[in-house]
């Protein structure tokens, strides 16, 4: 297969295949040409460059006048495979409750594991091919995606399953994650288990499984004051060196309770959320490989602080976007609303947002040689856009989908 965009208006982040990560002020660079070619071959990106120079020989020709192509999105947080939605929940929070009090009442993601227990397999990857589906069609093509919602051994596998199937079925790219700590279940704490007792259960009993079928390519846990503190941490790092699987960990949402600094020091591959930080937490990431990433579409939907994104960056932190899909905190799954809420309300810049939601996001899932940028030698994993004024329009104008059609290692997916 062989096709050959042409008149592209711009062709935006492009980058050497040397260039896996961007920091500080590199990350304000969005490096774009003008009226461009980019040529796919077997699913690569095979060439690209000015009009004047695009080959006349290619089998098919795609004519994007007026349009902007990018790197597909890379969204290096999600919970994408659950079953069921939690748009009750939502009533009793605008009713006044809080995330927590509901998660403490039986609600939030114990809620969501009693529905993943209910659903049989196939049903879980039906309703996450629907939400998938979509995602494509808003530019995303590489996502991570976590279970967590199971639970106890069997859950988790099945959701793990899940995730493996979706994978086998779509021209994306999903990453799984094994989130082995997301909430305390009641079996565990009817045996009177502590939040670390439940962990290092967790791990030992499904970590070999996990290895053995490669259900997993990233480790997770909730480090939080009220869901899994800090031998909980430890327990997760002891595993992800035993296994070999990096650590991606969620920290820092509603209490900074010293998770950063060890995260980092003992290599892990991204922090993630980061609404509440210490100085000792930003001392931590400042010119370390930990990515922190982003997720401003919590922070709205949850009422709670926004990330703060500019201090990172300006201190030499590695910056990530994502959007944390899932049925509690963050129901979108669009990584263009992530990108304008990071601009709007976290003082990123367009060119810094799309550059986050792009090859950092590979780097955050350790796919900078195959993702996140305009390359050759790279998957040809492509958005085009409707016809706009510049790629940093995506940023600015929010609430509609500017993408028109994606492009996964060279085949065209369906629009919506
Ligand atoms: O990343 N913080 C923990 N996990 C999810 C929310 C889970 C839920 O409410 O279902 C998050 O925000
Ligand atoms: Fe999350």
């Amino acid at each position: 297969m062989n096709l050959t965009l042409t008149n592209i208006a711009f062709l935006g982040g492009i980058r050497p295949l040397e260039t896996k990560v961007l920091r500080g002020a590199e990350l304000a660079e969005f490096p774009t040409i003008e009226n461009a070619f980019l040529h796919i071959q077997d699913g690569k990106i095979a060439d690209f460059g000015p009009m004047s120079a695009c080959p006349q020989d290619s089998q098919e020709y795609m004519d994007c006048t007026g349009r902007s192509v990018l790197p597909a999105f890379v969204d290096s947080h999600s919970h994408l495979v659950y079953a069921g939605t939690r748009e009750q929940e939502f009533n009793l929070r605008l009713k006044g409750a809080s995330y927590e009090e509901i998660a403490a009442a039986g609600g939030g993601i114990l809620n969501s594991a009693k529905k993943v227990a209910q659903t049989p397999e196939a049903e879980i990857v039906v309703q996450s091919t629907e939400r998938l589906t979509k995602l494509i069609a808003y530019g995303t093509g590489t996502l991570e995606v976590k279970s967590g919602y199971g639970l106890d051994a069997e859950g988790e596998l099945k959701l793990l399953r899940s995730i493996k199937t979706l994978n086998a079925q779509s021209d994306a790219t999903l990453v799984p994650t094994f989130l082995a700590a997301h909430a305390l279940p009641a079996w565990a704490k009817d045996k009177g288990w502590s939040d670390d007792q439940y962990t290092r259960w967790m791990l030992e009993e499904l970590m070999p499984t996990v290895a053995q079928e490669g259900l997993a390519d990233f480790l997770d846990g909730f480090i939080e004051r009220d869901y899994f503190r800090m031998a909980s941490l430890e327990a997760l790092l002891e595993a992800s060196k035993t296994y070999n699987l990096p650590a991606k960990l969620h920290v820092n949402q509603f209490y900074d309770i010293g998770a950063i600094p060890r995260a980092v020091e003992a290599g892990a591959l991204s922090v993630d959320h980061l609404e509440v930080m210490s100085e000792d937490a930003f001392k931590a990431l400042e010119g370390s490989n930990t990515i922190a990433t982003l997720l401003p579409t919590c922070s709205y939907f949850l009422t709670i602080p926004y990330a703060p994104a500019r201090r990172l960056i300006d201190s030499g932190a590695l910056v990530a976007l994502a959007t944390d899909y899932n049925p509690g905190s963050s129901p979108t799954g669009s990584m263009q609303l992530v990108m304008n809420m990071a601009c709007a309300k976290m003082r990123m810049t367009p060119a810094e947002a799309l550059n986050a939601a792009t090859l950092n996001g590979a780097a955050a899932l350790q796919l900078s040689d195959s993702k996140g940028s305009i390359t050759v030698g790279k998957d040809a994993d492509l958005l085009i856009t409707r016809k706009i004024p510049s790629p940093e329009f995506i940023a600015y104008d929010f609430g509609t989908n500017h993408i028109q059609h994606t492009i996964l290692g060279g085949v065209l997916q369906p629009a919506l």
